[in-house]
């Protein structure tokens, strides 16, 4: 390979302009750190079209003369990751998996790569971050079988590409994109122009060859540069790991797929033996002591309901203004709750600090959860526990009615499932046999409710 002869130029991400150097600020757009290395077009020595950029084959056809493609699947086996794939990997797709250090995303990835590689298909694992050695040792503790799975510790792109030359893997896994370098660029690895630049030639790769990638992504914390939201266009699906490392529960959701729907997510229990299936698992303790500010509410992710534990504290502030937290929930949406509570319940929020957490790192995005949140904050500033054989669900509106919530069956049926007694929602008596409806019509009703169920 002939390194010297191909040219890079930066180009500003805001509005374009190229610039042979990188620069801290564009002198078009006066924005900063603006510039990405990118490959620039060798052009043409006749002048004529640049030379990889056009092909006959660029011309229209009759969508009747193309042949659909076939969707072949490989179903894994982990049933929670192939409902969030849509029904199982596609052959010829590009996966990324995002999540934050440690989340599991190596673990998940060997897990596959160990079930792809005993079913005779040839799988690559390349890992720029971790020693053979090492995952070696992580692999006799998921019982991946190691004869059959081949492993290449590198970060130079150019020795995968390499190693792929004859084609003769069915499956590559890249772990991790940020830790690969590609020599074609001179900029350093993790940055956006090369992570950018080696998923292309992935996606390339695997359009032209038929080959099933996945792309590990670090997520980071703070800003998420050259992170996995750079890639999210380029690839056909787009996974992201979230959860709480102390409870070891993970969830694996599907914001972007080509190839089905982005409604399911995938629930996951983080074990010694690897991710495990915990798609019938409750989200939290259930048997734990009741203790104030702590409500359970059935939410939806996607098509699917569970139970999550809503922590609020309210409590006297010390400062001129109260200070408000919101952890797992829209921080104005809890504003609105604690506004709403203050004028039609009666509550003196205004001289409290409050805070609020979705327990198991989860963030509920949904206006459902707003009755649970009231109750939590109700019971934390009152110092009344509510038992923890009840559920609460529905929205709250700004003159504080209360209003059903979408799937009220499934979440009625979640709570059951889960043994609970009361199913605490603003709807009139829906008959259920196993367990009880207490219907809450607005703010008034779950105070007066709330009062009662603490004798
Ligand atoms: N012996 C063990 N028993 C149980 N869980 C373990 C064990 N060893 C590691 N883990 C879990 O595996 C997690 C690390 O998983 P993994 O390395 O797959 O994460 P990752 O997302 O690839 O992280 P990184 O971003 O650092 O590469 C740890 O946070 C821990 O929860
Ligand atoms: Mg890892
Ligand atoms: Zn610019």
């Amino acid at each position: 390979m002939n390194l010297a002869k191909i040219k890079t130029s930066y180009v500003c991400q805001n509005c374009g302009s190229v610039s042979p150097k990188w620069m801290g600020r564009c002198p078009e757009c006066s924005a900063w750190n603006s510039f990405v290395e990118e490959v620039a077009e060798k052009p043409s020595p006749s002048g004529g079209p640049v030379p990889g950029k056009y092909s006959p084959s660029a011309s229209p056809v009759s969508l009747a003369c193309v042949k659909g493609l076939e969707t072949s699947r490989f179903m894994t086996g982990i049933g929670e990751l192939d409902q969030v794939l849509g029904g199982g990997i596609v052959k010829g797709s590009v996966v990324l998996i995002g999540g934050e250090p440690g989340i599991g995303k190596s673990t998940v990835m060997l897990q596959v790569a160990g079930i792809l590689s005993e079913k005779e298909k040839r799988t690559l694992y390349v890992s720029g971050e971790e020693s053979p050695a090492q995952i070696r040792l992580r692999a006799d503790r998921l019982s991946v079988r190691p004869e059959k799975l081949e492993l290449l510790a590198t970060t130079a792109f150019e020795d995968v590409l390499f190693t792929l030359a004859d084609n003769k893997y069915d499956y590559l896994i890249i772990d991790s994109i940020q830790t690969m370098v590609s020599s074609e660029l001179s900029s350093s690895g993790g940055t956006v122009g090369q992570v950018r630049h080696i998923t292309y030639r992935l996606v390339e790769l695997a359009k032209s060859s038929g080959l099933t990638v996945f792309i590990v992504g670090q997520v980071t914390k703070d800003g998420n540069i050259a992170g996995p939201k750079v890639l999210e266009h380029l690839v056909d699906t787009v996974l992201y790991f979230e959860g709480d490392y102390s409870r070891g529960v993970r969830i694996l959701r599907s914001v972007k797929n080509r190839f089905g729907s982005t409604d399911e997510v995938g629930i996951f229990e983080m074990s010694s033996k690897g991710l495990l299936e915990a798609g019938n698992k409750a989200f939290m303790d259930l048997g734990q002591e009741p203790a104030a500010g702590k409500v359970l509410c059935p939410v939806l992710e996607g098509s699917r309901p569970f139970i999550v534990e809503i922590q609020a504290l309210a409590a006297p502030t010390f400062f001129q203004y109260p200070k408000r937290n919101a952890t797992g929930f829209d921080p104005n949406r809890l504003n609105m709750l604690i506004a709403i509570l203050e004028k039609k319940g009666g509550l003196s929020l205004s001289g409290a600090d409050v805070y609020l957490n979705v327990a198991g790192g989860l963030r509920v995005n949904e206006p459902a959860a707003d009755l649970a949140v009231c109750a939590a904050l109700i019971s934390s500033f009152k110092d009344k526990p509510i038992p923890f054989d009840r559920v609460f669900a529905g929205e709250v509106g700004l003159t504080g009615e209360a209003r059903p919530a979408p799937n009220m069956q499934g979440r009625m049926s979640e709570a059951a499932r889960f043994g609970m007694k009361f199913f605490c929602v603003p709807v009139k008596s829906d008959k259920s046999e196993s367990i009880e409806l207490v219907n809450i019509k607005d703010i008034g009703g779950l105070m007066e409710y709330l009062a009662a169920a603490g004798k």
